[in-house]
């Protein structure tokens, strides 16, 4: 099997690396590759890729992720989230490949506390949500074989991310203050890129399932929360490591004001992935705690 892979560098790229290399043959690309276009600027240079390279399966990890600049750049951001995914879409749709997506809980208003489900209407509150959201519909409606999982406040060993910066500050200030009032799963790309990879077993046998769904780690917490469990971790993965933080003080959401508006409900159901692919989802706590105790 051939699988092409778009945006390898990035945190579910570098995994999916890893993760579907079991699978076939792995063509994996990023928006610097030399040997064929993998720029997301470009949605007809990425289009000439798929054509050229007849591939199986694709899995698309690239995106548009700095979710506060894209409020200053929208045309950039529709491109890289919408329109080049919906031109792989098309070319798939002509190859009879699959595709796999990522998408995001901020295509919700945030609204409420019960975990979203794939049926809900989303609202997106920013321009990262509504580009995200339009490459789901671009997606769906180019008629391809498809799988788009939809994930949230995504971590890994490798890169920054919100447990590495805490852990930094903690080293540094006294007291941080930490959000409270927005709930959701810390998830890891390494889980991601294993689900993806059960998952396209699954639906090469079962194409019927095709479709969306919410993937996270099970659990919920707020980012005020997730901070004070890194800092616990961290003391146990790495006694030598001084936390200066004697307090994670909680604050509103309005204590940061930001460009992009965020959900303060970020909390996804994952019974349908659960359901139709017979996965369990570990709690968030065992990923987080693994990714600290490998980069401490
Ligand atoms: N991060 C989160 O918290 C989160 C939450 C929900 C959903 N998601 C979704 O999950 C997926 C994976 O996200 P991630 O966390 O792995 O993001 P990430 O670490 O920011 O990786 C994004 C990838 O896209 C690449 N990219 C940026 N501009 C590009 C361009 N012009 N052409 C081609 N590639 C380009 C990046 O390459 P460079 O690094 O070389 O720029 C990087 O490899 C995305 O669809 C994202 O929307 C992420």
């Amino acid at each position: 099997m051939n699988i092409l892979l778009f945006g390898k560098g990035g945190q579910v790229g570098w995994e999916l690396q890893r993760s579907l290399s079991v699978l076939g043959t792995v063509t994996a690309l990023d928006h610097d590759s030399t040997d064929h276009c993998g720029d997301f600027a470009n949605p007809a240079g990425v289009a000439d890729t798929v054509r050229a390279l007849r591939p199986d399966v694709i899995v698309n990890a690239a995106a548009h992720t700095a979710v506060d600049k894209a409020e200053s750049e929208p045309d950039f951001a529709r491109t890289l989230n919408a329109t080049t995914p919906g031109a792989i879409a098309q070319e798939a749709a002509r190859l009879g490949a699959w595709l796999v997506h990522y998408s995001t809980d901020y295509v919700f208003d945030g609204s409420g506390s019960r975990p979203w489900v794939e049926t809900d209407t989303p609202a997106p509150l920013s321009v990262y949500g509504r580009t995200k959201l339009e490459g789901e519909r671009l997606i769906a409606e180019a008629g391809a074989k498809h799988l788009i999982l939809r994930t949230s406040w995504v971590y890994a060993a490798r890169g920054g991310n919100f447990a590495k910066t805490m852990l930094r500050l903690a080293q540094e200030r006294e007291r941080l203050t930490v959000i409270d009032d927005q709930w959701g799963a810390p998830t890891g790309a390494d889980l991601l890129a294993d689900v993806t990879a059960h998952a396209i077993r699954h639906l090469l046998r079962h194409p019927e399932d095709a479709g969306l769904y919410h993937c996270v780690a099970a659990g919920e917490t707020s980012w005020n929360e997730y901070a004070k469990y890194v800092l616990a971790c961290a003391q146990i993965a790495n006694p030598a490591i001084e936390i200066k933080a004697k307090e994670v003080a909680p604050v509103p959401t309005s204590a940061f004001p930001t460009p992009a508006v965020r959900p303060h409900n970020s909390r996804l159901n994952t019974g349908k992935l659960q359901a139709t692919f017979g996965l369990g989802l570990p709690h968030w706590q065992a990923g987080v705690a693994r990714m600290l105790a490998e980069i401490l």
